[in-house]
């Protein structure tokens, strides 16, 4: 029997053009934003460029 109460629900958002900071360790408060609360994770944000408004879809890690 599976307990469908954990399962990570999608969320979209729209970025803006220009340079973005993708969390890669899962601790970010604005996630998938980094925030830098990535210290001591030995982690680091994925630097992503878009040029135009671009949807993403994303699950926050648990
Ligand atoms: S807070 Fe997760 S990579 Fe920066």
């Amino acid at each position: 029997m599976s307990d469908d109460s954990k399962q990570a629900t999608k969320k979209k958002m729209t970025l803006k053009p220009g340079t973005h900071f993708m969390c890669r360790c899962g601790k970010s408060s604005f996630y998938p934003m980094c925030d830098g609360s990535h210290g001591g994770t030995g982690k680091i944000p994925e630097r992503i460029e878009v040029t135009e408004a671009t949807e993403i879809e994303f699950t926050k890690p648990e």
